[in-house]
């Protein structure tokens, strides 16, 4: 459920109608709604009621600063992947001890950043890692809390780019390797081993992969237990899938995602932590953008809309389908026609969908892309030196820019002119 409901004929954010919104800030702009992010939020902290945890959200799905501040204010931990997006947490005012740091890269730069300024937990994915882990915590004299991730060989059943899970891929350790790295932790200076990490993907829409990790997982914890380490966190990654589409999708939800992990993980007396990104942050947003000119094709009509695939990568990424609606009820209540729609990107990939049924729409109208808070504004980029659009939030009947459109001046400020050039 979302707060993005037709009022008086015209789609609203929450109590914002977003015309008014097109009207001050322009289109193409990101909308998000704090009452679903908080609602999504809170989903999961019922779901694991009653048990020691820490929902981490997962920085990486929507990382505006406005954005983070609404999640802490709620009691939301951070998955930071960069030395970037910790700032960024710290900016939005996370301690540093609700922060856990994953990803494949980590460099001696971003750990010694986030050692000095206070770090709950730092995810590692290699022997190589933990080695330089160890060099950098021993050598500011500070300790580095420490979960291995462990790749279980599940396969997550999602889009190939955003498995993660597999033996094949890049990410974590094998989990047969798991005890020996372990045992390596235990003596190395700088380091101490708190938990277990595992993240085997993005928008599962089945538990069943979810379970089969955890419960590997489960089996290593006692496994590490019995060789005397101390597990005190398992942290279970993010990856919970949603709807897409209103009308077919039924990705599980998270209160029986809690469930599950109840079933499967509550008698290892452990914290959980979870790393959800995409189930707070994806219905939690539209993409909002103006028709330029509808041009006939052979056999059918393009649509053009002002946002491109710079704006929003995930269809041309991924092939992903996000629905696209008029903002005005009276245009999404005539007859549809399939048309494509496309952005003003000189790529043919810069398709948004192809044969689409929509309504008849002049140049000027407004159409919204639903789903589109995870993985959207923070994909984007500046390809056919077209600005990053602005992000706004709403927050009952009131909304502000929480991230400008920058002028072209500011874009073409960037660049400079080696001496060579510049007489
Ligand atoms: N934790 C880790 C270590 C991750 O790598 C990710 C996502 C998450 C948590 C959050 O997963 P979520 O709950 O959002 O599924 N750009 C792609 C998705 C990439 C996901 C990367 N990792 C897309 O647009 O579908």
């Amino acid at each position: 459920m979302d707060h993005f409901l037709y009022k008086t004929g015209v789609l609203h954010a929450e109590d914002v109608p977003l015309a008014e919104i097109a009207a001050q800030v322009g289109t193409p702009f990101y909308v998000y709604s704090t009452a679903t992010l908080t609602r999504h939020f809170r989903l999961f902290q019922e779901a694991l009621a009653g048990t020691n945890h820490l929902v981490c959200f997962a920085v990486k799905a929507l990382s505006n600063v406005a954005v983070l501040r609404v999640l802490a204010g709620l009691g939301a931990g951070m998955d930071v992947v960069s030395g970037g997006e910790y700032r960024r947490a710290r900016a939005a005012g996370v301690p540093g001890d609700r922060i856990v740091f994953s990803g494949v890269g980590k460099t001696r730069d971003e750990m010694a950043l986030v050692l000095s300024e206070g770090i709950r937990q730092i995810n590692v994915e290699s022997l190589e890692e933990l080695h330089v882990l160890s060099e950098v915590a021993h050598g500011l004299g500070a300790t580095a809390p420490i979960a291995l991730r462990v790749n279980p060989d599940v396969d997550a059943k999602t889009h190939e780019k955003i498995a993660t899970g597999r033996k094949e891929d890049k990410f974590g350790v094998p989990i047969a390797r798991a005890r020996e790295i372990y045992a390596q932790a235990a003596h190395l200076p700088g380091i101490r081993v708190v938990g277990v990490d595992v993240h085997i993907g993005s928008q599962l829409t089945d538990l069943a992969p979810f379970e089969m990790a955890f419960t590997k997982i489960a089996d290593l914890t006692r496994e590490l237990r019995a060789d005397g380490h101390t597990i005190t966190r398992l942290d279970l990654g993010g990856g919970l899938g949603i709807p897409y589409t209103r009308s077919n999708e039924t990705p599980p939800l998270p209160l029986d995602y809690g469930a599950m992990i109840r079933r499967v993980l509550g008698d290892l007396d452990v914290e959980i932590e979870i790393e959800p990104g995409r189930l707070i942050a994806g219905n939690a947003g539209l993409l909002v953008a103006s028709v330029i000119y509808t041009k006939p094709g052979e056999g059918r009509d393009f649509l053009i809309l002002d946002a491109a695939m710079n704006d929003l990568i995930r269809p041309a990424m991924y092939g992903a389908h996000h629905d696209i609606v008029p903002v005005l009820e009276a245009q999404a209540a005539t007859e549809q026609r399939p048309v494509d729609i496309v952005g003003p990107v000189c790529e043919s990939g810069d398709t948004f969908a192809k044969a689409r049924p929509m309504p008849p729409l002049d140049a000027g109208a407004l159409v919204a892309f639903r789903s589109a808070g995870a993985y959207g504004a923070v994909m984007s980029s500046e390809y056919n030196t077209r600005p990053l659009i602005p992000e706004v939030l709403v927050d009952g009947d009131q909304f502000a820019v929480i991230r400008a459109r920058p002028t072209f001046d500011e874009i073409l400020a960037r660049d400079t002119l080696p001496t060579w050039l510049a007489s």
